[in-house]
């Protein structure tokens, strides 16, 4: 007999809560995802009903709902996407894997380690997917730097800059630190680091960063620079910027063996030789790599098995990024345990 828990003989039921900014990038994911995946439901607050109403009508949702709660009660839903404010991604994944769903929560896994933690503790005992949205791994450049990065041999040492030009805030949330979780090691840090965790495969041991203020409309850090050692004696430094004109995400891969170069993680050169290229185009209303990440979360689901980027993968990224925002605080390299 299939189950709400049994979902490999049929398609799953997906509920997207946060018809915010990112939201189109997933939904126009789960509609690319029809053979295995149907859109049950968007949610959102009840101040935003016209637009949960125009979302469901734009990618054939089958209802739109008035609060998160209404979706965990629901028991045909098998799965949510949390695309809400970084603050609530902790209390929304607990609650939704309480309720029994499996869960792709949007970067990044939340502002703080133990928030992290009681995210993938809750996943474990409900025996339910917590997948991260760390969509840049699934790009193509990305994923072949992955396939590639033994030939660079060991240990690594990688350059990394994502800086975006935003000089006010797009959301209310991002001018609250607490809600943020900083505000560029909130916004854009979890996207670098977990390229550089994710392409090294080892531990971080110690963080040191140093941050900046430049804008007043935040509380948040808008410039931060940092320096990640690894056990296996790999190193990344990180820029970090909210006031980059162009902008731009590089990243410079060293080893023994050879480098690579990242760009937008869609762009690959293995010692100057450029082996892979892809346009760069805006993401907001969806392209391959979200809809790669999504149909690895269902493929993920359907199969009983641990998706990439999974919570306690992901784990680090959390320390990484609470380790620096300490240190940055309090002027000293912190130990990441
Ligand atoms: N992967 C990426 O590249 C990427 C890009 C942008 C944002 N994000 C992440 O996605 C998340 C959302 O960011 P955004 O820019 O879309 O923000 P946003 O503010 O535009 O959207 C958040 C949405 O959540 C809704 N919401 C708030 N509280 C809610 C609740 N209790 N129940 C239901 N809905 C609620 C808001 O009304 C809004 O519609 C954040 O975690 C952000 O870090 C990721």
């Amino acid at each position: 007999m299939t189950t709400a828990t049994d979902t490999s003989g049929r398609k799953l039921k997906v509920a997207l809560i946060g018809p915010g900014r990112i939201s189109t990038a997933h939904l126009d994911a789960v509609r690319a995802t029809s053979d295995i995946a149907e859109l049950v439901a968007i949610a959102g607050v009840a101040e935003e009903e016209a637009r949960i109403r125009s979302l469901v009508e734009r990618f054939s949702a089958q209802r739109a709902v008035i609060g998160a709660e209404t979706i965990f009660a629901d028991r045909e839903i098998d799965a949510v996407i949390l695309t809400v404010p970084n603050h609530l991604h902790r209390p929304l994944a607990v609650h939704a894997l309480a309720s029994g769903k499996h869960v792709l929560v949007e970067k990044p896994l939340a502002t703080s380690v133990a928030d992290s933690d009681a995210m993938i503790e809750a996943a474990r005992q409900a025996g339910r997917v917590l997948m991260v949205g760390q969509c840049r791994r699934f790009f193509a450049g990305a994923q072949m730097a992955k396939a590639r990065i033994a030939e660079l041999g060991s240990p690594l040492n990688i350059t990394s800059i994502v800086g975006v030009y935003t000089l006010e805030p797009k959301a209310s949330w991002w001018k609250s630190a607490e809600q943020a979780g900083g505000l560029v090691f909130g916004l854009n840090a979890a996207h670098l680091i977990d390229t550089a965790v994710w392409l090294i495969g080892a531990r971080p041991v110690r963080v040191y960063a140093d941050t900046m203020r430049f804008r007043s409309v935040w509380e948040g850090e808008d410039e931060a620079s940092f320096i990640v050692s690894f056990d296996d004696g790999s190193s990344l430094t990180g820029r970090l910027s909210e006031s980059m004109n162009p902008p731009q995400n590089e990243a410079w891969i060293i080893g023994p063996n050879g480098m690579m170069r990242l760009v937008d993680d869609r762009n690959l050169w293995l010692n100057g030789e450029q082996i892979h290229a892809e346009p760069i185009t805006a993401y907001l209303d969806g392209d391959v790599a979200f809809r790669a990440q999504f149909r690895e979360f269902a493929n993920a689901i359907r199969g009983g098995r641990v998706p990439a980027a999974s919570g306690a993968e992901v784990r680090p990224v959390s320390q990484i990024i609470e380790g620096a925002r300490i240190s940055a605080a309090e002027r000293r390299a912190v130990e990441i345990t």
